[in-house]
């Protein structure tokens, strides 16, 4: 897959398949460990975008609780 944002041609980001996997592995891995879900204390402003060319979210609040017990011990330092 040759992702726009990674551009494409001669010039295409080598890494991007590194980067595709890690963000999978990575998600997968928050996904398994945490029910995510909004803090109702601090809702989501859902238009807080940066006004930069590559507009992304402003910073935001997410009540992390583990799914799996003993979860820290399992998971280490990481
Ligand atoms: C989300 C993660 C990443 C994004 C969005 C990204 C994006 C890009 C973009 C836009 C370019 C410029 C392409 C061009 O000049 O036309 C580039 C080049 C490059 N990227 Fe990435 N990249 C990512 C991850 C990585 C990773 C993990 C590595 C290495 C393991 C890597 C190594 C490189 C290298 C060496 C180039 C220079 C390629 C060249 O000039 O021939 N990138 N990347």
């Amino acid at each position: 897959m040759v992702a726009s944002e990674m551009m494409f041609g001669r010039r295409a980001c080598p890494g991007q398949h590194v980067a595709d996997q890690s963000l999978f592995i990575n998600t997968a891995l928050a996904l398994w460990a945490f029910n995510i879900s909004q803090d109702s204390a601090r809702p989501i402003d859902i238009l807080a975008f940066t006004d930069a060319a590559n507009a992304h979210p402003l910073p935001f609040a997410l009540r992390f609780v583990p799914r799996v017990k003993g979860l820290e011990a399992m998971l280490g330092d990481v």
